[in-house]
């Protein structure tokens, strides 16, 4: 198993490198990068960490697509990141020319390969990867659901003073302020969020997790987050390499499911070697539709924005 990180110099791809290869889920990982040097640096000092993870894994860098040849998975890292005051739509026109040029590239030598997405705004360059690799739609998956979920599993297991082990949940829609915390499906162990923590207190939590990349960008001023992102990419990598058939919100293209027609946004989704193996269409009630319809909508407009950017 051959992995490359498109943009695995910066701090998402250089974080999915270490936690794939701490965890040998894959023999090679190529860091991709127009930054050469830290490309090798990284992937170098990584790969001489191996020894003491006991781990066989390969880390190298290159900025030069043919080394990539032939990867099994292709993770989207490349562009830029938003600073305080940014949202994740004003990185549109710089990151929809990066992510356009590397997918296209990438496909070329690695026809076969499964793509994950990272780069913002993530379900618009999701997309863009769909519509520059004409791979079909299983094999493009988007990355924010596990995180935004991670969030929400993280405030819930704060409040309860509780692992997080315990909370399970599920967050839909973009990847944007206007995401899908859904409290009717989280429980902890089986028992309904609802009945252990106050509507008023929950109603925080959602609103903290929909907001919970831009907290971090605020803490750090200098860029967004990237030791959640990087893992919860690893956690879609391991899924597919081990044909585990997880089920897990993944942004994907909707080809008439929730009543969306070529658009990709956040579901839950059966993850296995194929890329996306099935789509889960939930029954959503009244106001959860309401509110993913709110976040579709809103993708749907931002992806036709990027479209006429790129042509
Ligand atoms: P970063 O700035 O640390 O890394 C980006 C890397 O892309 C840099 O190493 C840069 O040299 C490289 N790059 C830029 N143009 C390139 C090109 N044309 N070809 C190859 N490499 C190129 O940024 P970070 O923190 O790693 O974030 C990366 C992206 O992921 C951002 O767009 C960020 O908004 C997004 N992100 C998405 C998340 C999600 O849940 N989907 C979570 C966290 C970040
Ligand atoms: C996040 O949610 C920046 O999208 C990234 O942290």
């Amino acid at each position: 198993m051959k992995v490359t990180i498109v943009g695995g110099a910066g701090n998402v791809g250089a974080t999915c490198a270490q936690v794939m290869a701490n965890k040998e889920l894959v023999e090679e990982i190529w860091l991709c990068d127009i930054a050469e040097g830290t490309s090798k640096g990284k992937g170098l000092d990584m790969y001489q960490s191996m020894p003491i993870f006991s781990s066989n894994s390969k880390i190298f860098g290159t900025s030069d697509y043919s080394d990539t040849a032939n990867s099994d998975i292709v993770v989207i890292t490349a562009g830029i990141a938003r600073k305080p005051g940014m949202s994740r739509d004003d990185l549109l026109r710089i990151n929809a020319s990066i992510v356009s040029t590397c997918t296209e590239q990438a496909i070329k030598f690695s026809p076969n390969a499964c793509f994950i997405v990272v780069s913002n705004p993530l379900d618009v360059m999701t997309y863009v990867t769909l519509k520059k690799t004409n791979l079909p739609r299983n094999k493009v998956i988007g990355m924010a659901g596990i995180l935004d979920t991670a969030r929400y599993r993280t405030f819930l297991a704060m409040e309860l003073d509780i692992s997080v082990k315990d909370i399970h949940a599920l967050v839909l829609g973009g990847h944007g302020d206007t995401m899908v915390p859904l409290p009717r499906y989280t429980t902890v162990n089986g028992i309904p969020i609802t009945e252990l923590v106050a509507q008023d207190r929950l109603d925080a939590i959602c609103d903290r997790t929909a907001k919970g990349g831009g907290e971090i960008v605020q803490l750090l001023q200098t860029g967004s987050a990237w030791y959640a992102p990087g893992t919860a990419v690893a956690e879609i990598v391991e899924a597919i390499v081990k044909n585990q058939r997880r089920l897990l919100p993944c942004t994907v293209l909707l080809e008439g499911e929730y009543d969306y027609e070529d658009v990709c946004v956040g579901v839950p989704v059966i993850i296995g070697k194929n890329g996306v193996e099935k789509i889960l269409e939930l029954n959503l009630n009244v106001d959860e539709k309401e509110l993913f319809d709110k976040s579709a909508n809103h993708v749907a407009n931002t992806i036709k924005e990027a479209m006429k950017l790129i042509g």
